[in-house]
């Protein structure tokens, strides 16, 4: 395999951004220092049994003292953006009050150290690392954190706002609401089985009034980062494709429909046997579905859903799917998935879709030697490059990730990085994938000017 020849590309339109994602918690380690305060992400790693080998991220890629030789290699790589995102307990070590300024400081370095090297900042507020003191106040289950969001928002927006080129307020409110308050296996570790709508509601809420806040202190474009992937029934028993309507909803719309249309997706009641008035309050949805410039969009793979086992809890089961290459993580590698939802987000939504950026996709693989990492991201792209040409307007890609990282539950076991990092020595070495984008960034699309509006 490692002998064929390397994947051409066809052109993309010109000022099309290729780039690279990661995310504070998952990179940064430092986890004490200079006024950061505790997330939900430090408690979790921290309690026994929850994460892979017990790995945590206090040191991670110790990215927060080698930011700058990391910049470098990212400049070295050609990408014309690099999304991040910020700690919001560096900005606020207890979740609210005045800014930790140690903390903005830093950021603050980054977004100059990028604009020095000529790279787009794509900046995430929110990739799940909640303060921890938020937390024992109730979460997101507890309407005050999507004020406290806002305040956070605001706080980042002035001190950043000159210089950042888009906004993502939300990074897959999805998975951090499924992941962490449905089944356990994400911080905060809950496994809420009624009453899931305040936390799904005030997470969106938050960006909402991101939104506003970012609009106050920013010109740059704001968006979310939602992670969508086509659902697929298993049979066509009536039974399988309800379940698949109800897992397209929660997974698809649920975070997408207020946003881009101003109110809730059919079924979304299933989610609450409380009275949906007394958590939608009046004037919500309309502070939600204030327009944003972009839609980010995060695809790993499909989704082949059936009915629920009897007995089961939620209302449909994900079965794995056969016949494609799998991932080191045991993911089926599914390009075309890629087209596929693309181009449903845009019969959806149609006029009320904003151009929309790939904020992540990518897979796991650990070698140096990484064809399998060249021919996913190959797909990716062809995939992408097949809906623009269907009329869907897709305006940046940046593929998870630059090095390898903490994963999450998984720990350090899964490599989802175009650099290879020894977590003993923290040496980065780039892999072949590395080489192979540098191309890509460097040619597949002309950098006309790297300073305009990337949603334009
Ligand atoms: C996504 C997360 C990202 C990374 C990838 C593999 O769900 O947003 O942080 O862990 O999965």
């Amino acid at each position: 395999m490692s002998d064929q020849p390397l994947p051409d590309l066809p052109p993309f339109p010109p000022g099309f951004r290729f780039g690279v994602s990661t995310a504070a918690y998952q990179i940064e380690g430092a986890v004490a220092e200079d006024g950061r305060g505790p997330s939900i992400w430090d408690t979790f790693a921290h309690t026994p049994g929850r994460i892979r080998d017990g790995h945590t991220g206090d040191i991670a890629c110790d990215h927060y003292h080698r930011w700058e030789s990391d910049l470098d290699l990212i400049a070295r790589l050609g990408a014309g953006a690099y999304r991040f995102s910020i700690a919001w307990p560096r900005i606020q070590p207890t979740g609210s009050g005045p800014a930790n300024q140690a903390g903005l400081d830093f950021y603050d370095r980054l977004v100059d150290g990028l604009a020095a090297r000529g790279i787009d900042q794509v900046v995430t507020l929110f990739h799940w690392d909640l303060p921890q003191a938020l937390q024992d106040e109730g979460g997101w289950a507890n309407r005050d954190t999507a004020m406290r969001f806002g305040e956070y928002a605001e706080l980042v927006g002035e001190r950043l706002g000159d210089r950042v080129k888009l906004w993502i307020t939300l990074n897959e409110p999805y998975i951090h609401f499924a992941l962490g308050h449905v089944q356990g296996i994400h911080a905060p570790g809950l496994t809420m089985l009624t009453d899931q709508l305040p936390v799904v509601h005030h997470l969106l809420l938050g960006h909402g009034l991101a939104v506003s806040a970012l609009r106050r202190t920013s010109s740059a474009p704001v968006t979310l980062a939602n992670n969508h992937s086509p659902v697929w029934p298993a049979s066509d028993s009536e039974e399988d494709r309800t379940a698949a309507i109800i897992y397209d909803m929660v997974q698809n719309h649920l975070f997408a429909d207020p946003v881009l249309l101003g109110e809730y997706p059919p079924g979304y009641e299933l989610l609450t046997t409380a009275d949906v008035d007394s958590i939608i309050m009046e004037g919500d949805l309309e502070v939600i579905s204030q327009p944003i410039q972009a839609l980010g969009v995060n695809y790993y793979n499909p989704s082949r859903i059936a009915a629920p086992p009897e007995g089961d809890p939620l209302p449909f089961v994900r079965l794995p799917i056969d016949g494609y290459p799998m991932t080191a993580f045991d993911w089926p590698v599914v390009p075309d998935g890629l087209r596929e939802l693309l181009v449903g987000l845009k019969d959806r939504y149609g006029d009320k879709l904003p151009p929309i950026w790939i904020t992540e996709s990518g897979c796991s693989w650990p070698d140096l030697d990484d064809r399998f990492r060249i021919d996913y991201i190959a797909g990716d792209l062809r995939a992408v490059h097949s809906a623009i040409q269907a009329g869907v307007a897709v305006h940046g890609y940046c593929t998870w990730s630059l090095m390898d990282n903490f994963e999450w539950a998984e720990g350090f076991h899964q490599r989802f990085g175009l650099v290879h990092v020894d977590f003993d020595t923290q040496a980065r070495t780039p892999r072949r994938s590395f080489e192979w984008y540098r191309q890509i960034c460097t040619t597949a699309a002309p950098r006309p000017d790297l300073q305009g509006d990337p949603t334009g």
